[in-house]
């Protein structure tokens, strides 16, 4: 076994299923300490015994990232538990579809806060553990989202858009304590996220014939990612947006399977 990241901590947020499960799975496989931060408690429980059981090191904590207190306490247990922490995976997002008119004031709110602030306070509280290393790393999950629009998911879009800006002023202004700040943008991806977003199979066949590559990423092609920019093989790269989607965003327009 590799074990990439050997004695390294890992706070991975949205931990309890989906990209995040497959992103905590993914570095404890490579021999990392990781906090499973979410609201799933029963989700969450079952990962890190099922990581136990297999011989990594995990270890559950509830925290809800529409709560400031709440992410500042999983920082603080990470720390406690763990004794360090050198990564922040910013993973947990929510998505509503509706049009901006149907949004309630606090469904907007809920939504910034979860999508885009909880990386702001997730930083605010763990700065003064990654700046004591040599390196330490931040990697925010964006999305094709964050460049190109989507009916009926107003907040959504504004809020990983927003993503990659603070992903760069976050990687520009401490550059110079070691800390690298980047994004991995993932196009569809096979999570309960996008089951409950596009309903039915037929949709996301549908929304498939747009990808060149034809194929559903799987949450593991996403942590494989993750875990580059948070390696030494990524040295030197910041403030980037690392693009995981089968080339859905290198075309305007693709009928799919057509001999060229
Ligand atoms: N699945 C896709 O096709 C796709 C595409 C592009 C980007 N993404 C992004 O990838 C990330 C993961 O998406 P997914 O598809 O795995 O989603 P998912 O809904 O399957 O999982 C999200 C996780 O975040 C957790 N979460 C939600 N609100 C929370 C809160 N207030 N506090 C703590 N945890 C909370 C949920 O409990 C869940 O475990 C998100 O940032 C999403 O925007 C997904």
């Amino acid at each position: 076994m590799s074990q990439k990241f050997n004695g390294k901590v890992v706070w991975v947020s949205g931990a309890a299923q989906g990209i995040g499960r497959g992103i905590a799975e993914y570095f404890a496989e490579e021999g990392a300490m990781v906090a499973l931060i979410d609201i799933k408690v029963k989700e969450g429980n079952e990962l890190s015994d099922d990581i136990k059981s297999k011989g990594g090191t995990a270890e559950f904590f509830y925290c809800d990232l529409n709560e400031e207190t709440s992410i500042q306490r999983s920082i603080a247990d990470t720390v406690e538990r763990f004794g360090d922490l050198h990564i922040l995976v910013n993973n947990g997002a929510v998505n509503f579809v509706k049009c901006l008119h149907e949004y309630s004031s606090e469904e907007w709110d809920w939504q910034m806060n979860v999508n885009l602030k909880a990386i702001f306070l997730s930083f605010k509280y763990a700065y003064m553990h990654l700046r004591k290393h040599t390196s330490s790393h931040i990697v925010n999950i964006g999305s094709v989202s964050s460049f190109v629009g989507q009916a009926k998911t107003p907040g959504y879009i504004a809020s990983k858009g927003a993503v990659i800006m603070l992903t760069k002023s976050i990687a520009i202004d401490y550059a110079c304590e070691g800390i690298r700040c980047n994004a991995v943008c993932p196009g569809i991806t096979d999570t309960p996220m996008l089951k409950e977003h596009m309903g039915r199979e037929s949709d996301i066949r549908e929304r498939l014939r747009r990808v060149p590559g034809g194929q559903i990423l799987k949450p593991g092609d996403i942590a494989r990612s993750v875990g580059y920019l948070c390696s030494d093989d990524s040295a030197g790269i910041t403030g980037v947006s690392l693009i995981v989607d089968g080339g859905y965003l290198a075309t305007a327009e693709w009928k799919g399977g057509e001999e060229v």
